[in-house]
């Protein structure tokens, strides 16, 4: 088997999807005609053509235009079937998706209109798949706290919460009290971590009580918390295509994936926002397997990772993993 259909075949688990960064431009414009909702870009190619960015706040500001047309519980369900079906056909057995309650509340969309649009997605799926809520770092903790406590009558649905939006001068310990109550309710905790933001960033999620940092590519740059970070055995979810298009790395061979699995990191491949970034999850092992040479045993271990970083139980990653070594 070439490493193409082995990338291809292989279960995988993608653990750094944010919904709303699923949504296509076609899709985009059938929700605003359906809404009545104007968007600046005259046609699809117009909007794909936009799509050139020069730093994280650059693809955030166009993203969250594009959230704008979701309105209805319907136009939440449709995206993320839409998403299933894509991570469906590259193999994904298990994905735990990001949504941003404060991109749709903050527009007068209830909490509810949103949480159901997506979970009953999930539920007619079949699929094995996990939500996560994200706290949007430019707003305030008190926006944050208001987003958990409206987030509890769901809270069954929700596995863990996280921090995600413009990294730099929004440390994690800005949320220090939010996740400190989260964690008192049960939820588990992640954090965009080290994208854009220093190493610290990174230290500090983890004192917060994080157990998967989201990104991480940074810690690179700090050899005392690379240790901490093997031997606690802290998965990190890495977005090639993701880091390229952003500007982390200029380009994919100058990614440091295959340095960071080299050092014995828990490092996974993700597709972070797939329709602004141009692929899914198996766009972004190919990606990458082509650029930074990474072996047939590299992409079993990613995979490996993805399952073993998962927040599914011990018995459901071990039938995940001995479906992978059948591979
Ligand atoms: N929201 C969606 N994608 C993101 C990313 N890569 N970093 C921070 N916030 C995001
Ligand atoms: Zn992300």
């Amino acid at each position: 088997m070439n490493l193409e259909t082995l990338i291809r075949a292989i279960p995988k688990a993608e653990l750094h999807l944010h919904i709303e960064g699923t949504l296509e431009p076609e899709l985009m414009f059938e929700i605003a005609r359906r809404n009545g909702v104007a968007l600046r870009y005259r046609s699809v190619d117009a909007l794909r053509r936009a799509y050139e960015f020069s730093d994280l706040q650059s693809f955030l500001d166009i993203y969250y235009e594009g959230a704008s047309v979701l309105r209805q519980e319907r136009d939440f369900y449709d995206m993320t079937v839409a998403y299933l079906r894509r991570a469906k056909a590259d193999n994904v057995r298990h994905t735990e998706i990001f949504f941003d309650p404060q991109t749709h509340t903050a527009r007068g969309i209830a909490f509810e209109t949103v949480f159901h649009g997506i979970n009953n997605a999930l539920r007619d799926s079949g699929m094995n798949t996990r939500l996560i809520l994200c706290f949007l770092r430019h707003l305030n903790a008190e926006s944050a706290m208001k987003t958990l406590e409206e987030s509890l009558p769901f809270r069954e649905g929700i596995v863990a919460v996280g921090l995600d939006s413009s990294e730099v001068g929004n440390p994690p310990s800005k949320f220090a009290a939010v996740f400190a109550r989260a964690q008192a309710e049960g939820f588990r905790i992640v954090a965009h971590a080290g994208e854009e933001g220093p190493p610290s960033y990174i230290r500090e999620a983890l004192d917060l009580g994080a157990s998967r940092i989201d990104h991480g590519v940074r810690c690179m740059e700090d050899s005392d918390l690379v240790d901490e970070l093997v031997r606690r055995k802290i998965p990190l979810t890495v977005c090639p295509l993701s880091n390229v298009k952003l500007g982390v790395f200029r380009s994919m061979t100058d990614h440091n994936l295959r340095t960071m699995l080299q050092r014995g990191l828990r490092v996974t491949i993700n597709s972070d926002d797939p329709a602004y970034f141009g692929g899914y999850i198996v766009d972004n092992f190919l990606a990458a397997a082509s650029a930074l040479a990474l072996t047939e045993d590299d992409i079993r271990r990613l995979a490996r990772n993805s399952f073993e970083a998962s927040f599914v139980s011990d018995a459901t990653k071990a039938r995940f993993i001995s479906e992978l070594n059948q591979y």
